[in-house]
């Protein structure tokens, strides 16, 4: 569905109304690395306050659309925590290519985020590399999104942005990804 989404995109520019995707888990299911009550407010109040603001047209529209876009790539993108979890396809083969191991893509994924200052994203990107956001934008280079947000992790880790991260890996659908990104 997120994939629609963005071919909706970029098909035929901004839309008239927004919507957050429904999950495609349930709200328990991303415990431990993401609570159901990170989950109640991030998903159920953040993410969907982005689109009825943008909706009723309040705010400023592109910081909420892009709040929405990112949103619905990030929610989708996960699934059930698995202590082994990695990379798959053509996704893989990409990490491999540039990182040479998933464990030292890991390293400087951690490496860009926690130089992050302010509230932001961290992604690997369709060339490679690894990117930030600053607060929200529209990118359409996406692969793997990780939200760099407080509201993101402070809740359920305090200030251990790192144990959120590596909590973050064990819950990427790597097939989904695959899917999801013309790598
Ligand atoms: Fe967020």
């Amino acid at each position: 569905m997120s994939y629609n989404f963005i071919r909706q995109f970029i098909l035929e520019g901004r839309p008239e109304s927004l919507k957050i995707l429904p999950l495609p888990y349930g709200v328990n299911d991303l415990a431990p690395a993401i609570s159901k009550a990170t989950i109640d407010y991030h998903y159920e109040h953040l993410a969907k306050t982005y689109a009825k603001r943008f909706n009723a047209g309040e705010g400023d529209p592109d910081f909420n659309e892009a709040g929405v876009f990112l949103h619905n790539i990030l929610f989708q993108q996960y699934q059930e925590p698995k202590d082994s979890n990695e990379p798959t396809g053509a996704v893989a083969e990409m990490i491999t290519k540039h990182y040479k191991t998933f464990a030292k893509f890991k390293e400087e994924f951690e490496k860009v985020a926690m130089a992050v200052q302010g509230s932001g994203w961290v992604y690997l990107s369709k060339d490679g590399t690894i990117k930030t956001i600053t607060n929200h934008a529209i990118k359409k280079d996406i692969v793997v999104l990780v939200d760099w947000w407080e509201h993101a992790w402070a809740l359920d880790y305090q200030s251990e942005k790192k144990s959120y991260l590596k909590n973050q890996w064990k819950i990427i659908n790597w097939d989904h990804i695959n899917e999801q990104s013309a790598i």
